[in-house]
């Protein structure tokens, strides 16, 4: 999973980021090009167009598939669909899609913006008995850290 955020987990205000971080958004799209990239139908209608040679696959109740992506009816069918592309897989948000997406992940790409935000989406709360800090390296206008999973998530 990949995704900026505050501190305190904020994620989004609106329909956009509660941040303007050029150097991170320019991360997003250069980590995530080339994959399958997994977002909810809300998130894709706000940074689909920014993404660059990747096989967008959108979540949504709705029949039709965004243009320019495939659809999935769930969050499941959507990782299995990113995984049959044989590309490396992304889940990109927004807070419902990371909230069901985040017992399958492996990986947390995040970035930490510093500052006190208000918004009105999160990244879930994650346990740290699950995740091992692999990285943490400062950056322009916000801390990359990567999280690897050493554990099931407790049930
Ligand atoms: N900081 C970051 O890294 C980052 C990244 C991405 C997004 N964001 C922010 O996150 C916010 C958007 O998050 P959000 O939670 O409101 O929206 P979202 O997760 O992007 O999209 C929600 C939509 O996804 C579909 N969906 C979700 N779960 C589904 C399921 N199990 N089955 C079928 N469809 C499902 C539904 O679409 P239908 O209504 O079409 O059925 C739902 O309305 C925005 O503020 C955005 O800026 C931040």
């Amino acid at each position: 999973m990949i995704a900026a955020m505050s501190a305190d987990r904020v994620i989004g205000r609106e329909d956009g980021l509660p941040w303007d971080v050029p150097a991170d958004y320019a991360h997003f799209v250069a980590s995530v090009r080339g994959g399958a990239v997994v977002m909810g139908r809300r998130s894709y209608a706000i940074f689909g167009r920014d993404l660059e040679d990747v096989q967008a696959i959108v979540v949504t109740h709705s029949e039709h598939a965004p243009a320019g992506s495939q659809r999935a009816g769930d969050v499941e069918a959507a990782l299995a669909a990113a995984a049959a592309t044989g590309r490396p897989v992304w889940v990109a948000g927004g807070a419902s899609v990371y909230a069901q997406a985040l017992p399958y992940a492996d990986e947390l790409h995040l970035s930490i913006v510093p500052g006190t935000f208000e918004g009105d989406a999160w990244f879930p709360a994650w346990d740290e008995r699950s995740w091992a800090l692999a990285e943490e390296t400062p950056r322009d206008g916000y801390v990359f850290r990567r999280y690897v999973r050493i554990a099931e998530d407790p049930s």
